[in-house]
């Protein structure tokens, strides 16, 4: 099945408006109540929509409401069988110290067709379109996917760009990239962003790696597919807990790596709403008593893949 285009607007309006629930937040130290409106936000617009909805990526299970949370219904209950990726605040450090990069992020897909995954790590990689086979892979040594995109790209080593994002656990890894002498792009947070930067030449990375949420990790397959990117995810459930999960959700082999078509199949959309300014959108802008966002669109069937402009009044 085929996603509408006119499901576009109604949807860029669920960001949209996520986003605009946290313009008083934004610079207030309080990530709680950022994510709050925001979650609040997306649930009230979600649930006006003509739709048999379902949450599948979300902020945790039904114990942490009033969070969307996975398994969550959505929708009037009638027409179309999605399920939704969720994350109404991706960067909510970015949102409550005013600093770029906030985003309202969410994607869908037709009922079965988006990976139903508990809220864990997720160890990524990910790389621009046409990435030939066995060029990257996620279980090869860092060496040999810089040298094999340095290859494929006609690019010196020295010149290619990494993003990694700033954390303790990724030592060894940027280690290994200092000693290769490629340019590191480190970010502090957002690798929902940080992943899509291989999505055009404009942002100027070749590669993301590392480890971050699996629900971001979710987020960003959804969007690399519609750009025709590479992508590959493997899930690091740690605790006994997060095992349990998983094998509830009906993931047995839990060292399993995920490519792209086995997150997302079929049509697909994406929506990012900036709520701060940002590598791929502008934040909330409040002029006159009218609010103007912007919003990153991808959907996969129409090779759809535009920055939308809204307005709105209060
Ligand atoms: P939040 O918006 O939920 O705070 O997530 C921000 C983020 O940087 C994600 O983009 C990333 O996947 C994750 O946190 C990394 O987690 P951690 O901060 O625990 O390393």
């Amino acid at each position: 099945m085929t996603l509408s285009k006119n499901l576009i607007n109604e949807f860029i309006d669920v960001t949209s408006s996520a986003a605009i629930a946290t313009y008083n937040y934004i610079g207030k130290n309080d990530k709680i109540n950022a994510d709050r409106a925001a979650v609040d936000m997306m649930r009230s617009k979600l649930n006006k929509i003509k739709m048999d909805g379902k949450i599948v990526i979300g902020e945790g299970e039904l114990d942490d409401a009033p969070m969307l949370y996975i398994g969550e219904k959505i929708g009037s209950g009638d027409g179309l069988r999605l399920d939704f990726a969720v994350d109404p605040v991706e960067g909510t450090n970015f949102v409550a110290k005013n600093l770029n990069g906030g985003l309202s992020v969410m994607a869908l897909a037709e009922r079965g067709n988006l990976f139903n995954a508990p809220e864990t790590y997720m160890n990524k990689i990910a790389s621009c379109k046409d990435i030939p086979d066995n060029c990257i892979d996620l279980d090869f040594s860092i060496e040999k996917n810089i040298n094999n995109l340095s290859d494929f790209k006609k690019k010196k080593v020295k010149d290619i760009i990494v993003c990694i994002l700033d954390r303790p656990r990724h030592k060894d890894i940027i280690g290994k990239l200092k000693k290769l002498q490629v340019q590191i792009k480190l970010i502090q947070d957002g690798d929902v962003s940080g992943a899509l930067l291989v999505s055009d030449k404009k942002y100027n990375v070749d590669l993301f790696l590392g480890i971050g949420g699996g629900p971001e990790g979710v987020l960003a397959a959804c969007a690399l597919d519609a750009y025709g990117c590479f992508f590959q995810g493997r899930f690091l459930f740690k605790t006994k807990n997060d095992i349990n999960r998983a094998n509830a959700m009906g993931i047995n082999d839990l060292s399993k790596k995920y490519n792209l078509n086995e997150i997302i199949k079929g049509d697909s959309m994406f929506f990012a709403t900036g709520i701060t300014n940002g590598d791929l959108v502008k934040g909330v802008e409040f002029k006159n008593n009218i609010f103007y966002t912007e919003t990153l669109v991808t959907h996969k069937n129409s090779s759809i893949n535009i920055v939308k402009k809204e307005i709105a009044s209060t």
